[in-house]
């Protein structure tokens, strides 16, 4: 039925959908809300709200008790205190076209019947996440996130680290809720997601959920280095009225240090909203922070006292959303390439089109599946719709991520146009493609014959957190590979170019495009130097699936040498000492274990890596231990439920302070931190006589360290 015009449903079918949507629209709100992760673009929970909306609309009778329309957010997750608001957080209606607003402006009249003047502020939505902010005889007592409307989360440490929101305010209500929204700027969530990425961190989808993840910490010192603003835009609970219109009251919060937004205009009907509207539209892209639509409020803020609320938005404010950006055009092939670890991505090849002001002509199609119309797990997508090549496709464009294509025009199908048959070997290598159990993408199996893999190994060897080697890029990697005189093909090559280029007088690569003897010189120094590179470097360098920089870490720093590593990962097979301490690693799972000794043990992988290493001096990996710690040197092991931090947390807090943090219980470990549900870990460690501390004993322990 998911594909059915609503005025086409049954009542069978109406309760039906009415039962699905409350079901896929809880789970996203979930995901936004609770776990700060969105697995549907704000435009389709939008489009599935709406036909929610009209569904309840033409059957009122089936409307649910727990209807998706009145709700707000979701329940606020576990770990922070609760706080339930004083005066409820709402959400907003949303209008989608200029008919909208006119119809917004109708209402509002028709509900007053209010024949005169009718002023509206108009501002920017800001695309954050909404904070209740109470202040009692002017200081800062409580803040709070929205939850679900009624309660939310206890999040006054962190606000108290937000350099926007004033601890203090001067000549202000006794009680004085002020609400607004936390976000985070353009350039302050890319400098973010480049330290967490370096650091080996989680990195952010977007500012939205950097905000949200940072305001949502535990520990506040967290939130404190987190780059947080705040504007204000709206109150709660008051004890005396800020002013007596929208506009004014936000000019007094303003006068109380707060930061509100400058594009906030007051409009006189709905003309003036809209042309704010597109001026805000207009000025977006520069503004340095998202916001996804217009905020439209009723000025007279006795008139918003008469207007009151519906069950979860108020009828005195609207939100206008910008569309999403969107275009159709025609597909004109779908390419495949091959990537470094031999994953098959279809490439859809478009007639050039302007989405939301840029040029597309590529878009991703993820894979076999995506192409045909299902998900991973077999269900229909698009309603089951495929992509076919001439088709009419609708391309979209969300952040600065790849264009992705939406649907598919059927209408506009040609006669005779086929199925694309998604090929099963490999375009590059013709070796074949295969799919394992459970993975939706398909793999060329040539693994180094494969030109393609080849090449965009070399091209992982030499970028930035690998070998970095100054002068060769991914531009000259192409180029050496496809040399006849001075080919590169494998990573051993690049160190044997030198000589190789010696033995004809340096005369081969001064000719060469873009070198000459300066520059060719330069290159073999560059090289030169990379010849002594640190383990974890090469690890990495080494472009093994499922071995990422943090894994490269983490073995390097485990194994210390690359002669102690070697030998572990080619003797390691289950059954082996070598196999139980490579999966003793905290950090090392049974996937990553398998795929780093596959390629140890596999004869033409191995002589890559044997003819590559023959080329360095390996640099030991030396763990350096913040000595002064109580912790330094020592081996821990975190177990059962912590309350205070994430697992990712302690272990990070962990191995600043020196420690080792290790994944099972042995003899070598020196402590045990073990929170309630703690199994067998801790028998393990009463067998070897391991300390064992309570969470609270191990922040004992490591407090103010
Ligand atoms: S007014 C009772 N103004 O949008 C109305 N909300 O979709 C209170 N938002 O929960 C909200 N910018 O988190 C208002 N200028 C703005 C806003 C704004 C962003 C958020 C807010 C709200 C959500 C509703």
């Amino acid at each position: 039925m998911a594909g059915t015009a609503v005025d086409q449903l049954t009542e069978d079918q109406a309760r039906g959908e009415l039962a699905r949507l409350a079901e896929v629209l809880a789970g996203a709100n979930r995901a936004y809300h609770t776990l700060d992760t969105p697995e549907i673009s704000d435009a389709d929970y939008d489009a599935l709200k709406q036909r929610n909306a009209a569904i309840e609309a033409r059957f009122p009778q089936l409307k649910r008790s727990d209807s998706p329309s009145d709700q707000i957010g979701a329940a606020v997750s576990d770990g922070f205190g609760k706080v339930a608001h004083a005066v409820r957080m709402l959400s907003l209606e949303n209008a989608f076209d200029d008919s909208d607003v006119h119809d917004f402006a109708d209402r509002v009249r028709k509900y007053l019947n209010h024949t005169g003047d009718l002023r509206f502020t108009a501002e920017p939505k800001i695309d954050g996440l909404s904070l209740s902010l109470r202040y009692e005889a002017g200081v800062l007592v409580q803040a709070a996130t929205r939850g679900d409307g009624e309660v939310g989360e206890n999040v006054t440490d962190n606000a108290r680290t937000i350099a926007d929101i004033p601890q203090h305010l001067t000549d202000a209500p006794d009680v004085l809720e002020v609400r607004g929204e936390v976000y985070m700027s353009h350039s302050d969530f890319a400098a973010l997601n480049a330290r967490q990425a370096a650091a080996g961190g989680k990195t952010f989808a977007n500012p939205r959920n950097a905000a949200a993840g940072s305001l949502r910490q535990l520990d506040a010192a967290i939130t404190a280095a987190r780059p947080l603003r705040f504007f204000a835009y709206s109150w709660g609970a008051l004890s005396a009225p800020l002013a007596s219109t929208q506009y004014d009251a936000i000019a007094r919060l303003a006068a109380f240090g707060f930061q509100t937004n400058p594009l906030t205009a007051l409009c006189d009907g709905p003309e003036a909203m809209l042309a704010q509207y597109r001026q805000i539209e207009q000025l977006r892209a520069a503004l340095g922070y998202d916001i996804d639509g217009v905020v439209y409020k009723v000025n007279d803020l006795g008139l918003q006292a008469r207007l009151g609320f519906r069950s979860a938005t108020p009828r005195w404010a609207i939100a206008h959303k910008f569309p999403a950006e969107l275009a159709w055009t025609e597909l004109l092939g779908i390419d495949i390439q091959v990537g470094r670890t031999g994953a098959l991505s279809p490439v859809a090849r478009l007639r050039p089109v302007t989405v939301g002001g840029v040029v597309v002509s590529n878009a991703t199609l993820h894979n076999e599946d995506y192409i045909a119309g299902r998900d991973a797990k077999g269900n229909a997508i698009r309603g089951g719709k495929d992509f076919r090549i001439g088709d009419w496709v609708q391309v979209y464009r969300a952040g600065d991520v790849i264009p992705k294509l939406a649907d598919v025009d059927l209408e506009r199908r040609k006669d005779g146009a086929q199925a694309f048959v998604f090929p099963h070997e490999c375009p590059e290598c013709g070796s074949p493609a295969l799919r394992e159990e459970g993975d939706a993408v398909r793999r060329c199996t040539g693994g180094l014959i494969c030109p393609a893999q080849a090449v965009e190994r070399l091209k992982h060897f030499v970028s930035r957190h690998a070998f970095d080697i100054d002068g060769l890029g991914a531009k000259q990697v192409e180029m050496f590979f496809r040399d006849a005189d001075l080919p590169v093909k494998t990573p051993a090559d690049i160190f044997t170019l030198a000589s190789r280029d010696a033995a004809n007088g340096l005369k081969r690569l001064k000719n060469r495009d873009g070198f000459g003897e300066t520059s060719a010189r330069k290159l073999f120094a560059a090289i030169e130097d990379k010849r002594r590179i640190p383990l974890d470097r090469l690890i990495f360098a080494l472009g093994i699936r499922h071995v990422g920089e943090v894994a490269a870490q983490i073995l390097s720093r485990h194994y210390s040498t690359w002669e102690a590593f070697e030998t572990a990962v080619t003797h390691a097979v289950p059954g082996t000492a070598a196999w139980d301490e490579l999966l003793s690693i905290d950090g090392v799972g049974q996937i990553l274990a398998e795929s780093l000794t596959a390629a140890f043990q596999n004869e033409a992988e191995r002589a890559a890596i044997d003819a590559l290493v023959a080329q360095l001096q390996v640099q030991p990996v030396v763990w350096k231990a913040a000595t002064d710690s109580p912790v330094a040197g020592k081996t821990v092991v975190f177990t059962g439920s912590l309350e205070k931090m994430t697992r990712a947390e302690a272990k990070a807090r962990a191995e600043s302070l020196g420690a080792k943090v290790a994944g099972s219980v042995s003899a070598k470990t020196d402590i045990l931190v073990a929170g309630p549900g703690a199994g067998s870990k801790l028998k393990e460690a009463a067998k070897h006589g391991v300390t064992v501390l309570a969470e609270e004993d191990w922040l004992a322990l490591i407090e103010g360290a």
